[in-house]
């Protein structure tokens, strides 16, 4: 598996330390954030790492910045991006299991490094329920891809 990550200055330890633990899981990690504390704007790595997801180069990413959510919504910008913010464990498994986020996001500012890995293992471990829930990603694909949504216009 290869996976995509990034960062603004607010996150740089917390990204190394999701990296090695990333490392240690066998997950290639490919590194598009910031390595330094100087002023690094979240909406460059939050592009950068939903461009590599919308095109493929990576089956995931993992977006970190302050809270998780200026970074987020930076990546749900992308046509075919569907990155979830999360502050704990919960979420992480059921934004995969029900929402097939294909990026996980989470603030530096927010959480705690023990937090932060149980939050990408849970998103990493889940798995994607379809049925119900792939008509609903459907839908939400359906307004990416249109900016209209039949169901709610019919
Ligand atoms: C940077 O100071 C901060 O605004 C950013 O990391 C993030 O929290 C924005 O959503």
């Amino acid at each position: 598996m290869k996976l995509a990550i990034g960062n603004d200055h607010a996150a740089v330890d917390l990204k190394f330390e999701i990296m090695e633990h990333l490392q240690n899981r066998g997950i290639e990690v490919i590194n598009v954030g910031t390595d330094t504390n100087d002023r690094y704007d979240y909406a460059v790595s939050g592009y950068k790492v939903a461009r590599m997801v919308a095109d493929h180069e990576v089956d995931g990413g993992v977006l970190i910045c302050g809270t998780g959510i200026g970074i987020s919504l930076a990546a749900n910008k992308v046509h075919g991006i569907r990155a979830a913010v999360c502050s704990e464990p919960v979420s992480a498994r059921l934004c995969k299991e029900h929402n097939n986020a294909n990026i996980i996001c989470f603030g530096a500012r927010i959480v705690g490094g023990e937090v932060a890995k149980k939050i990408v293992d849970e998103w990493l471990d889940g798995e994607f329920q379809g049925g119900r829930h792939a008509e609903r990603v459907a839908m939400i694909m359906e307004i990416d891809e249109t900016q209209h949504l039949k169901k709610a216009e019919e």
